[in-house]
């Protein structure tokens, strides 16, 4: 399937489907939609009265045919929604509906008008990478385990997509618009098919042969693999308490991306890694653990991220860090009330052996903080209790630095990745406070603040460091189908937001 901009009018150009736009309440279509219009002799807002269609909330359409002998042979209208509410991921959702149409149409050829960048009154190059990432993350599929009929079933017959620019000297911009959407789309889709691979194929040996992939890949990434005798070395005892109970050995995982040029900025990003969580002898309820291939979705991203970095070349100085390992019950898995003393120093007392995000996250941060970074973000499928507070669509961010949170909230804007903070509230850190230990690894009292109480226990393991944390245990796996470029399965959230916060930092 190929992407291309063309400067051909759009009722001149050759295509089985036309995807053309209109704004809530729109009764006369102008613009592009306009000039269509004009040319089959008002069919277009004929219809809308015929039909009484309203359009109001953005991604609602009808289809036309075209009897005329020239010109496509169907035209899809959809509505933009508001104009008010018109946003970026507004042109996802409507490039991920017309592509998914022209699939159910066998259309070979698609046009489409480069939503929002006439009357949505937004930037060019914005509009196509939006709308780039809107056709490429709805055309993903995880269909490795599928039989042959399904596989079949399931291939897209679309050969080309053209969007259609009369605007010469919007042509650049598109382009590079197009071409920043293939990465942050590729980038996401690979984050994808790691979450979406079982834990019986991807477990912590097989995420740092990707990272080591991808380091042979890229000449300017390097990747380092600690294993378990190393991270016994660096005092990871939070990190291999985890790994305990799991016949598969653990893995920390340490990427650097290093730009051609001084880099202005340092950050690191870290990901939660892991591979299955049962909840060890905490062991979880039989639905709970369904999903639970998905526990290394904040690794997964940072892989994702790494996969396309050389593409965008960024002049930042990025690591990676994944503490890869497997949530299991055994003889060999910690127990309930074991004590353990973290790399930095600190004794935790494991409470839950299901709340061991936490514990690998710790050591993760100390490592981190050494690499003297101006910045750590972490990303970890945290807290069911996420879930609760803000659902399946937004991902919960702590952090202390209110700069971090302005840039991340502003790259989510973009993104589409929705992102509402809760605060690190220091009252509650006598909720985590124990017995024996300098903290324990659950919130005790009968008003604990999960998500909350899990960002405060990360806290203890960044000194100085500004740092924020993204519990994504919602948006890390689709359920719903609310999300047009989204399929049930691993979302890949996270990737097109670091890549965002890199590119404007
Ligand atoms: N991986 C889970 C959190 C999770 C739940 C992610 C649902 C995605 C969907 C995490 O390790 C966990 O089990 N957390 C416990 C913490 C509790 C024991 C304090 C939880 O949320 O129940
Ligand atoms: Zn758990
Ligand atoms: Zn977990």
């Amino acid at each position: 399937m190929q992407l291309i901009v063309q400067p051909t009018p759009l009722e001149k150009i050759k295509a089985d489907l036309l995807v053309v736009n209109t704004f809530a309440g729109d009764t006369k279509p102008n613009g592009g939609t306009g000039a269509v219009d004009k040319k089959l002799h008002g069919a277009i807002s004929k219809k809308i009265k015929s039909i009484n269609f309203l359009g109001k909330n953005a991604g609602d359409y009808f289809l036309l045919d075209n009897h005329q002998s020239t010109g496509p042979k169907q035209i899809m209208v959809i509505s933009l929604g508001e104009r008010k509410n018109f946003s970026l991921d507004v042109i996802r959702k409507v490039a991920a509906l017309s592509l998914l149409e022209g699939k159910k149409q066998n259309a070979k050829i698609i046009t489409t008008i480069l939503h929002g960048a006439g009357n949505g009154g937004q930037n060019a190059q914005q509009c196509a990478q939006s709308l780039t990432e809107g056709i490429l993350l709805s055309n993903y599929h995880f269909d490795k385990y599928l039989n042959e009929q399904k596989k079949i079933n399931r291939i897209n017959k679309i050969k080309k997509i053209i969007i259609s620019q009369r605007n010469k000297k919007n042509l650049t911009a598109i382009k590079q618009g197009i071409k920043l959407g293939t990465i942050f789309a590729e980038g996401q889709n690979f984050a994808r098919d790691l979450v979406n691979e079982p834990g019986l194929t991807m477990d912590p040996k097989v995420l740092a042969d990707t990272a080591k992939n991808i380091a042979a890949k890229n000449k300017n990434i390097s990747v380092k693999i600690f294993t378990q005798t190393d991270i016994a070395k660096l005092g990871m005892n939070a990190f291999l308490a985890v790994a305990a109970g799991s016949e598969k050995n653990p893995y920390f995982i340490h990427l650097t991306y290093q730009p051609q040029t001084k880099p202005q900025r340092k950050i690191v990003v870290v990901g939660k890694s892991i591979t299955f969580d049962s909840g060890g002898l905490s062991l979880k309820p039989a639905d709970s653990m369904t999903t639970m291939k998905c526990d290394m979705a904040g690794g997964a991203a940072v892989l994702g991220l790494f996969s396309v970095l050389s593409k965008l070349q960024p002049n930042v100085e990025i690591h990676g860090l994944l503490a890869a390992c497997e949530n299991m019950p055994s003889g060999s898995a910690i127990r309930v009330g074991d004590v353990v003393q973290a790399m930095n120093g600190k004794t935790i007392e494991i409470l839950n052996t299901d709340a061991e995000g936490r514990l690998t996250l710790a050591d993760a941060l100390t490592y981190a903080e050494k690499l003297k970074p101006d910045f750590i973000i972490d990303l970890a499928t945290l807290t069911g209790a996420a879930i609760v507070a803000l659902g399946e669509n937004i991902a919960a961010l702590m952090t202390d630095n209110k700069e971090l949170e302005n840039k991340l909230i502003k790259a989510g804007e973009s993104t589409g990745e929705k992102i509402w903070p809760l605060p690190l509230e220091k009252n509650y850190l006598s909720h985590i406070k124990s017995n024996v230990a300098d903290i324990q690894n659950v919130g005790k009292g009968k008003g604990v603040a999960g998500t909350i109480a899990a960002g405060l226990f990360l806290q203890q393991f960044v000194k100085k460091t500004p740092w924020a944390h993204l519990d994504i245990a919602g948006p890390a796996w689709t359920e719903d189908k609310s999300i047009p470029y989204l399929t049930v399965g691993g979302s890949g959230w996270g990737v097109r937001l670091l890549l965002d916060y890199i590119k404007n930092l």
